[in-house]
């Protein structure tokens, strides 16, 4: 199955297929050299097999998780690709999660002013939301994402296979931006996973699919984020802010951070409901399918302070995504208080 996104100059294809991660060689270009940019979470087999067929493949493992996203690491990525004596026609792929994704498409936008750039995402979540659209970036002090540019892969290969070897924890996280997205834009993918989840669904290649017809519509109206993209923020600020001060993982908080944007009770039980299905969390202690081990949820004023420090805070408001019913949304710029209301409303 073949998704096309479409962005004039900058358009290129996602294809979904089981088993295509050993196609790599068919569907890119392959005649030159390639920095495969991986993670030690990611089974060594993926790389190698995504790195069969180019004529010289340099591969860097990076440690999984948001830590390796800094600079340092991206001068490093450069680096090989200068000793390896890369040109402009040769390219970087990157086979892991959104970590490796973002390193890498930012490595390579930013080598000879700009290389091809591909991915090939093998978790859940980096199939569904971060390998498409562009964002590339590092953290820096802390803050993330705040050193990065939109560069746009030349292609984006999904092989549902690799989600075999995925944790259900791993897993989790990316059904939670399936939901995110559901939520907002998709009544009918909503209710789909109403009746049959996600893990449990053996239609998971469609409910990809369905995802990034969402994600890639969002996208081609609004590349660079400055209207309908924040959409996809839904639960991203107070996650931001949960992730930050609990050091969660990041679906998990976009799971916490969802709740307090519903507009009514009904529909957060309902977002309740799907989220704990998937095995997300929806609460910190309290017997509503909380995180075991964790008596207290982190206290409001540090995840507010956090959640204002994320670099889409304008000023002393930040633009929040509100769910006013399934496939129902509206942006409202809040403060401070707003976001400690909204928060102790849900989880005080
Ligand atoms: N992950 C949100 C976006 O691509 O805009």
């Amino acid at each position: 199955m073949v998704i096309p996104v479409d962005l004039g100059k900058n358009s290129y294809d996602i294809t979904i297929e089981k088993g295509a991660l050993s196609k790599a060689g068919e569907i890119f270009e392959v005649d030159r050299k390639v920095l495969i940019v991986t993670d030690d979470g990611v089974p060594e087999k993926y790389a190698e097999a995504a790195a069969a067929g180019y004529g010289q493949a340099v591969t860097a493992v990076i440690k999984a998780g948001e830590a390796s996203k800094t600079p340092e690491n991206f001068v490093e990525l450069c680096r090989k690709m200068l000793e390896a004596g890369f040109s402009r026609k040769d390219c970087v792929v990157a086979v892991g999660g959104g970590v490796a994704g973002d390193m890498a498409g930012f490595a390579a936008s930013c080598y000879m002013r700009g290389i091809d750039f591909y991915n090939i995402p093998t978790t859940l979540l980096s199939q569904v939301d971060s390998s498409v659209g562009g964002k590339t970036a590092v953290d820096l002090d802390g803050v993330k994402n705040i050193i990065g540019a939109f560069y746009q892969p030349k292609g984006v290969l999904i092989d549902p296979e690799v989600l075999r070897t995925l944790s259900p924890r791993q897993f989790a996280c990316g059904a939670a931006e399936i939901i995110k997205m559901a939520a907002c834009m998709d009544r009918k993918l909503f209710e789909q996973i109403e009746r049959n989840g996600i893990a449990e669904n053996p239609e998971i290649e469609n409910i990809i699919a369905d995802a990034l017809r969402i994600k890639t519509r969002v996208v081609e109206e609004d590349e660079k984020e400055i209207g309908l993209r924040r959409v996809l923020n839904f639960g991203h600020t107070l996650g931001h802010g949960i992730e930050t001060v609990t050091g969660l993982y990041h679906g998990e908080c976009v799971a916490l951070g969802m709740l307090p944007m519903c507009k009514n009770e009904p529909l957060r039980k309902r977002l309740e409901a799907v989220l704990k299905r998937e095995g997300l969390p929806i609460g910190f202690s309290d017997g509503k399918g909380g995180l075991s081990g964790c008596c207290h949820g982190p206290d409001p004023e540090a995840v507010i302070a956090a959640a204002m420090h994320d670099k889409k805070a304008e000023g002393n408001t930040v633009v929040t995504v509100r769910l006013e019913d399934i496939g129902k949304f509206t942006f409202e710029a809040a403060g401070s208080e707003q976001l400690v209301k909204d928060y102790l409303e849900v989880f005080g």
